[in-house]
């Protein structure tokens, strides 16, 4: 059931705010300000090494987490798409522990990299929405997501209930290696719990984003750019794109650019920068501005400050709530799902069933 929404899809954004916080209860213990784990006494401690592997969607928010574990639990972190994951020969040593990542826990590569780490003696740990799924079956440890199920085949509210686990199952690891005091995890509880409101607040901006639908639907070419925990949105903003509206759309770390993609620059090709305020900023800045000098037509994502420092020569501007930057990957997909679907509504294209495109993938 739609409820008053057009699609799927919509419905499902505008669920985020319900859904992430719903999520969230799993994982932070907001009276004694605290993080935790659904199996509390599954020893993170020992953990050397991480290995994450997923596909898609899930497969950036994996790159997001990635930066918050070696961020914050100074644990190193090998990342993988799983259809590449078992061909490269990883190396898997004692101590290590493999997560995978899933909405819906059947996919075909992700499940076989799942079964791969398991022969070479890995602790399993599984990000996953159905919890009746063949990968939640097999978890040593089970995060699950409180999404609720996902229609759409474009991925959304399952995102951003992928990052708040990893952002809460960062904080455990690192407190579990002695890296994370009392306050700092208070103030970790603090911004995970604003992330709801946040998310609410981004959702405010959905007719703004809409009113500048109809200038992207019409490029043929479409770059994201990022940098640091961001820069995974550059890359999810690029496929949400491509697959429902089928715009050509690229992800870039956006210092990348001067080192070829900023050849593709004219007037006709936007490009969709994500820079909240925190300590990326200015560098993120200065690479929009070297796109701007090349002609280049810019929409802004940032918060107010943000855009009163940098929004003056760009196309369009999208205001974020101002957040901390631990949760600006959560409260920033917003947008960058937001822009997908209204562009895709604009072309007429089916937002809920893109064409070749199958929710669960259940082949190799
Ligand atoms: C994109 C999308 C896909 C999935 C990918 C993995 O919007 O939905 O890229 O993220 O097929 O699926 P799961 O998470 O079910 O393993």
């Amino acid at each position: 059931d739609k409820g008053n929404h057009r699609h799927f899809m919509l419905k499902e954004i505008y669920e985020q705010p319900i859904v992430v916080a719903q999520t969230l209860k799993s994982y932070v213990r907001r009276l004694e300000e605290q993080v935790s784990l659904p199996i509390p006494d599954f020893d993170l401690g020992t953990i050397r090494r991480v290995s994450i592997v997923a596909c898609g969607t899930s497969f950036y928010a994996g790159m997001v987490a990635k930066y918050w574990f070696e961020q914050f639990a100074r644990v190193p972190v090998d990342l993988d798409v799983a259809s590449e994951f078992r061909y490269r020969a990883p190396v898997m040593e004692e101590g290590g522990l493999a997560l995978f990542i899933s909405q819906s826990g059947e996919t075909a590569d992700t499940l076989a990299a799942l079964r791969h780490a398991r022969s070479e003696g890995q602790k399993i740990a599984v990000v996953v929405n159905v919890p009746t799924s063949t990968m939640a079956r097999e978890a040593d440890l089970l995060l699950p997501t409180h999404a609720g199920p996902e229609i759409g085949v474009a991925s959304t509210k399952a995102f951003t209930c992928q990052l708040a686990v990893l952002a809460a199952f960062a904080a455990n690891l690192a407190r579990a290696k002695g890296r994370l005091d009392a306050k700092a995890e208070k103030e970790v509880v603090r911004h995970l719990s604003e992330a709801p409101a946040a998310i609410n607040g981004a959702l405010a901006y959905d007719e703004s984003i809409e009113a500048m639908a109809s200038v992207i639907a019409g490029a043929r070419d479409v770059l994201y750019l990022g940098r640091g925990p961001d820069y995974p949105l550059a890359l999810e903003g690029a496929l949400k794109l491509k697959e429902i509206s089928y715009i050509h759309a690229e992800g870039y770390a956006a210092g990348e650019m001067k080192h070829g993609p900023i050849a593709l620059i004219d007037e006709n090709v936007p490009v969709i920068v994500i820079a909240p305020s925190g300590p990326l900023f200015d560098k993120t800045v200065s690479n929009m501005q070297e796109v701007q000098a090349r002609g280049g037509k810019v929409v802004l994502i940032s918060d107010y400050d943000g855009i009163q420092a940098a929004g003056e020569n760009c196309m369009a501007t999208i205001t974020m709530p101002k957040v901390h930057p631990l949760i600006a990957p959560i409260v920033y997909a917003i947008p960058v799902q937001l822009l997908a679907y209204h562009v895709a509504v604009a072309k007429g294209t089916d937002v809920d069933q893109p064409r070749n495109l199958a929710k669960s993938v259940t082949v190799e």
